[in-house]
């Protein structure tokens, strides 16, 4: 198997089984779940990557980060996660997962019923990440190339927190990764 889906495996089989934040569901159920909804959307392979990784940041072995990491990048779980895929897979599955935070943000400016449906406690991590953006902040967002990827992963990202979901297991996806894998060796090759 590819190393980088080692660790991953490795990742979920030491730190799968902890609760996700105080939510009802485990950071594995919080990743099948939401790796799930990207795929009932028909999400491209590289965004049910993202999906399903967009929180590993919370839970990746430091020893297995890049190389000049700040330490003091404990809370900025989406950081830490997006450098980790940025060197492993590449922009298409990083940047989504390193926008999802901004993107709940977002949401809640655009259309502040949606923060009706954010448990309490996503709806505390939005106030402490930042809350409603400015006008300025609104517009850097939607520039981004990826402002679609983010919203869409935001979304299964806040559904995703189903107890007892019936979902597909970790090895599911090992083609799915494979595939971006070699989507992004390819790419680093032509470039
Ligand atoms: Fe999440």
């Amino acid at each position: 198997m590819h190393p980088s889906i080692d660790i991953i495996v490795e990742t979920f089989s030491q730190k799968g089984k902890l609760r996700y934040g105080h939510e009802q569901v485990t950071q594995l159920e919080h990743a099948l779940q939401s790796a799930s909804l990207a795929e009932k959307d028909h999400a491209p392979d590289q965004l049910v990557v993202a999906a399903l990784l967009h929180d590993i940041g919370h839970i990746l072995n430091r020893d297995q980060l890049p190389v000049g990491l700040n330490a003091d990048l404990h809370d900025m779980h989406e950081e830490i996660g997006y450098r980790w895929l940025m060197t492993t897979f590449g922009m298409d599955v990083a940047e989504p997962v390193r926008l999802h935070v901004v993107a709940k943000r977002y949401l809640c400016t655009k259309d502040p019923s949606y923060m009706g449906k954010l448990t309490p406690t996503s709806l505390k991590s939005f106030h402490d990440q930042g809350g409603m953006m400015d006008h300025e902040e609104q517009e850097a967002f939607e520039f981004n190339p990826y402002f679609e990827d983010a919203l869409s992963l935001r979304k299964w990202d806040d559904l995703a927190k189903e107890i007892d979901a019936d979902v597909n297991g970790l090895e599911h996806y090992f083609p799915c990764f494979s595939n971006c894998l070699a989507d992004h060796a390819e790419s680093e090759g032509n470039s």
